[in-house]
């Protein structure tokens, strides 16, 4: 495609230009805004790009792994991955409330990220993964939900913090834009259409206290659910599906014996913008897969749960 080759020669050349020697470090978060920009960055300037992917603690099932062998393995990046996942949980322990939740993530993160960044030498730009949307909203407090949580929670004040210059090659891209460029690029279909997940990771769908074992939880519930969807072909008709732990016990029989354990509820929409959101209509096939394989395979669930709310006045996350 011709117009896909001109943008990225033209970013290439771009690119080269703003940074000359410099190094350029590049935050993964696993999502494909931030996997496009190192894709991009690593063809124009190779060797000159670091990544940095903070594991939080707070990842989905085989995310760091995955994480790893495809910057690393695949496209050979210099990949630096930083363990802060004691500090985040320890940070969290007891906390329940969303807000304080978010709040002690992004202060976490803004630490583990300058712990790495501090360590590489000529380092004086940071890439972004910033999309047109996200630049046309931000400064306006009643615009896109999603990209203005972009800014504020995961990414906000972190280049001036640290003080670097911005690289943001995607700033003219819409999001399927963004796509086809990544599929231009190599990167895996996998990468390239995968549903948005918030900064604050699993804490957010860990309702009430985080602790390492509900985490365990709801990360197997969650595999087996997005595992399902995607063997019944959903997932690209699906904006975003995920499955929250909830901080109830409902009461089940074992054998005789009456039994206390946990609710796994799955949520999956369909939006175009993320700021209004329908329920999607899986079929009760699926659901019944989904809800049998939970509650066989992970230990402590014995309830699951659909959610048939749209957005508004529900939210696409429960906290
Ligand atoms: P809600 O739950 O507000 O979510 O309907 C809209 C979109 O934003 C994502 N979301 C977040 N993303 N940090 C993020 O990076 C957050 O704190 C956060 N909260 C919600 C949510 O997953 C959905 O895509």
């Amino acid at each position: 495609n011709w117009q896909m080759s001109d943008f990225v020669e033209e970013t290439i050349e771009k690119v080269r230009n703003q940074v000359g020697d410099s190094k350029v470090i590049c935050g993964l978060s696993g999502g494909v805004d931030s996997a496009v920009t190192a894709a991009l960055l690593h063809k124009a300037i190779g060797d000159q790009l670091v990544c940095i992917f903070v594991d939080n603690g707070l990842l989905r099932k085989n995310e760091r792994e995955g994480v790893v062998q495809m910057f690393s393995g695949h496209f050979h990046m210099d990949l630096h991955v930083v363990d802060w996942s004691d500090q985040f949980l320890d940070q969290l322990a007891g906390v329940t409330d969303p807000q304080k939740k978010r709040r002690i993530i992004g202060a976490e993160f803004i630490a583990a990220f300058k712990s790495e960044a501090d360590k590489i030498e000529n380092a004086e730009f940071l890439a972004q993964g910033t999309l047109y949307p996200d630049v046309i909203e931000s400064g306006n407090k009643d615009g896109n939900l999603a990209a203005n949580i972009k800014l504020h929670h995961n990414v906000g004040g972190l280049p001036e913090k640290l003080g670097f210059k911005l690289v943001e090659p995607l700033r003219d891209l819409f999001k399927d834009e963004v796509r086809l460029v990544g599929e231009y690029l190599g990167l895996p279909e996998d990468m390239v259409w995968r549903h948005p997940f918030p900064g604050p990771g699993l804490a957010v769908r860990v309702i009430g206290e985080i602790t390492r074992e509900r985490l365990a939880v709801l990360r197997e519930a969650d595999a087996i659910a997005i595992e399902e969807i995607k063997a019944a072909g959903l997932y690209r008709s699906i904006s975003q599906a995920l499955a929250v732990l909830l901080p109830v016990g409902t009461v089940g029989v074992m054998g005789d014996e009456r039994s206390y354990e946990s609710v796994i509820a799955i949520r999956a929409v369909e939006t175009t913008d993320f700021m209004t959101a329908d329920f999607s209509h899986i079929p009760f096939e699926v659901l019944g897969t989904i809800s049998s394989r939970i509650i066989n395979e992970v230990r402590g669930v014995n309830r699951v749960c659909y959610d048939i709310s749209s957005k508004p006045p529900a939210t696409i996350e429960w906290e």
